[in-house]
């Protein structure tokens, strides 16, 4: 089954920047209604501005709101709610749950702030939109949802514990969801980037911690090929030729031999560590 974007009211999240931006641009032109939720609001309007250049009949509706809160996410659930009761918004045929944040580093060096705010964004945000609208999609038998879950959904590495915790969920809820729908004109899709140059790893520890340079792949790539899978209606997607072989070579390789290895990027990266502060040290010394 294939999601039908002509039309439709799309509701994005993360639209402020990285993937969520450039899909907006990309559905732009077959969307009829397109609303825009991150906390930006600048970058909301700037985006609304040129989606309107894209598409200068698409109704852009831009929702600011902070997704870790979780009075704003049920006002925002609320206020769609309403406009769609006074024929202002459509029913969301299309929800991409770009939204989503990382944080990097070792347990004992990491806040529990952090870890809280990537569950409430990463996990509870992306399910209690697709809880508000995914009823009223199987209810009229029409719509998609892609979820952006990750590498991290899939495999882990050290330093990712709460990240790679929060794709897990997202890859479980999403192939759940996808089986619930199965045999239904409502297509789940679930897209699993590798490393994706955005601002997603301005965050602390990334300049110790990210993953080596080769496997990055740009963003233009990996929404072309997201894109691509969510209009073929693929359950999973995974863009990018390395990542998709480093998958598959993980898929078969035997578990205990996984585990050694990852032993050993822990063991690398805690000496990387290191170095890295006694540098900043001796710099802030001289
Ligand atoms: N880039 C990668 O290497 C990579 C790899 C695998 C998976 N992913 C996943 O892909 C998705 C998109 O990532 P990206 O690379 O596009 O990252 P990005 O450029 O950092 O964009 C993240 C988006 O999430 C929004 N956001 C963050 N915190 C929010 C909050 N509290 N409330 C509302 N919106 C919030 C940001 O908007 P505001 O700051 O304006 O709120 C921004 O629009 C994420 O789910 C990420 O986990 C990324």
């Amino acid at each position: 089954m294939k999601p039908v974007l002509k039309d439709s009211t799309i509701l994005i999240t993360g639209a402020s920047s990285g993937m969520g931006n450039e899909i907006a641009k990309r559905l732009a032109v077959d969307a009829r209604q397109i609303i825009l939720v991150a906390r930006n609001t600048k970058k909301l309007d700037e985006l609304a501005s040129e989606l309107n250049i894209i598409n200068p009949a698409l109704q852009v509706h831009t929702k600011p709101c902070d997704l870790a809160d979780k009075n704003k996410l049920a006002a925002l659930i609320i206020a769609i709610k309403q406009e769609q009761s006074k024929q202002q918004l459509g029913n969301i045929d299309i929800l991409i749950n770009g939204a989503g944040i990382a944080q990097i580093g070792f347990l004992n060096e990491t806040d529990f702030h952090d870890i809280e705010n990537i569950i409430k964004i990463n996990v509870l945000a992306l399910s209690a939109l697709t809880h508000a609208f995914l009823p009223t999609m199987i209810k009229n038998n029409r719509g998609g949802i892609l979820n952006f879950s990750s590498f991290f959904g899939l495999k882990i590495l050290p330093a990712y514990a709460a990240y790679a915790g929060s794709k897990h969920f997202v890859t479980g809820f999403s192939d759940t969801l996808r089986a619930e729908t199965a045999g239904s004109n409502v297509v789940i899709s679930t897209v699993f980037p590798g490393p994706v140059h955005s601002p997603f790893w301005n965050v602390d520890n990334a300049d110790i911690y990210s993953p080596p340079g080769f496997l990055f792949i740009s963003l233009k790539q990996c929404v072309t090929q997201t894109l691509k899978g969510f209009k073929r209606g693929k359950a999973r997607i995974i863009p990018g030729l390395r990542i998709k072989l480093l998958v598959a070579f993980l898929n078969v390789s035997p578990e205990p031999i996984v585990r050694l290895v990852n032993a050993g990027i822990s063991r690398f990266m805690q000496s990387k560590r290191k170095k890295t502060l006694q540098t900043k040290i001796s710099n802030i010394t001289i």
